[in-house]
């Protein structure tokens, strides 16, 4: 079994870099270790920035999230029994972003690919990269209880946070820096009409909570929680009790409920892999790096990685020029990190952490503050927010 691309993993870095390869002229086979149904309805983010929302358009698979996601053209800060809006179109010369989630995603670009006759290879699972510093790099993979293995002119490890393609890169060759904050998040949907047409990012004494959506009729909702919490131990009315009381009834706002469909608890962390790189190893994604949920960046950077990479891997394939490879991760870290900043700093700005001290709480009011009567500094989130401008 033989391919140009060897790519791991299909969640978005994965099967966005196959589908780029793809209108390049360039073969990949994508394999995966979960089925098609579970990749499909796993739930995630939603939030794409304008960079990807243009991405997935210019390339023929934006149909769907046109119809079905909706733009949003502002976000809300609430703090101190106040909400501001921060409007994300004036301060930044015309930009939104689109809420569609995750899986949508995941379905288009499945099914792009298989249209047009891509291989995806689901419950392939990859057990190790082998041979990345010579010309022939190979993954060995066990499908139906057998082992396999896909030799590659190139790899993409485009396999998450707990893949095995980093430990690929020897750890002499490879520096890591890992942050775990004290929190996680507890996410759940829920049957109900949206409470309010823009996100509400939150900040109580209690700990911060986050307002989102999915349709008219679904909300996507989140309060800070402690990540070692039992979802379990969350009944449906304590999950209310405190969304309400970290929300509160602003301005005679309320938020709206209904049956809770579905709940889970993520950790927060922040980490990166330099370089993202290695002889003919390349990283995309979580399996590079990970942010902190607060403002959604996940997605868009690994969409930002592998609009990179194919660019690089089709100016080798067309020229023999290894110059946009041999650059890649440099390319990548430089917005990974500002990503990295930009992601804490919103994590900062709207969390309670409770190894904080007085002084340092006030602060973070301070620095709210600050943002809601400069002009200047909601342009600086906004600008984030949407998606930094750089190639
Ligand atoms: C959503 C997730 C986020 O991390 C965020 O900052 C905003 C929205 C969401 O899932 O809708």
């Amino acid at each position: 079994m033989r391919t140009q691309v060897g790519i791991v993993g299909a969640g978005p870095a994965g099967l966005m870099l196959s589908h780029l390869l793809h209108l390049e002229g360039i073969a990949s086979v994508v394999l995966e270790s979960r089925s098609r149904e579970e990749i499909e309805s796993t739930i995630r983010a939603g939030v794409l920035e304008q960079g990807t929302i243009d991405l997935l358009e210019r390339t023929g698979v934006g149909a769907r999230m046109r119809r079905e996601g909706a733009v949003h053209h502002g976000i809300k800060l609430r703090f101190g029994g106040r909400t501001h809006r921060i409007d994300l179109r004036a301060l930044t010369g015309g930009k939104s972003i689109m809420l569609y989630a995750q899986h949508e995603v995941i379905k288009d670009l499945v099914q792009a690919r298989l249209q047009a006759g891509g291989e995806l290879r689901f419950e392939a699972e990859a057990i190790a990269v082998d041979g990345i510093s010579g010309q022939s790099p190979r993954i060995r993979f066990r499908e139906d209880g057998r082992a396999q293995e896909l030799a590659c002119d190139f790899v993409a490890g485009c396999d998450g946070f707990h893949g095995v393609s980093r430990a690929a890169i020897p750890d002499a060759a490879r520096k890591e820096y890992q942050h775990v904050y004290p929190f996680g998040w507890f996410g759940f949907l829920t049957r109900a009409p949206s409470s309010s047409d823009e996100l509400i990012y939150a900040r109580h004494e209690r700990g911060f909570a986050l307002v989102s959506t999915r349709s008219p009729q679904i909300q996507r909702l989140y309060f800070q929680c402690d990540p070692r919490d039992d979802e379990e131990s969350w009944s449906d009315a304590r999950i209310w009790e405190e969304m309400h009381a970290r929300l509160e009834n602003v301005e005679g706002w309320k938020l709206t409920e209904g049956p809770i469909l579905q709940k889970g608890i993520v950790a927060l962390r922040s980490f990166m892999v330099e370089p993202m790189q290695h002889g003919r190893l390349f990283l995309a994604g979580d399996a590079a790096h990970i942010v902190p949920a607060t403002g959604a960046k996940g997605l868009n950077l690994a969409v930002a990685d592998v609009l990179v990479l194919s660019r690089a891997l089709a100016a080798f394939f067309r020229s023999g020029n290894g110059a946009l490879l041999d650059r890649y991760s440099a390319t990548c870290l430089r917005r990974a990190w500002l990503v990295q900043r930009f992601s804490r700093w919103m994590t900062a700005l709207t969390h309670r952490d409770d190894r904080d001290d007085a002084f340092t709480r006030q602060l973070q009011l301070a620095e709210l503050e600050y943002l809601t009567n400069s002009r200047a500094a909601q342009a600086a989130l906004a600008e984030n927010y949407v998606g930094l401008a750089m190639e």
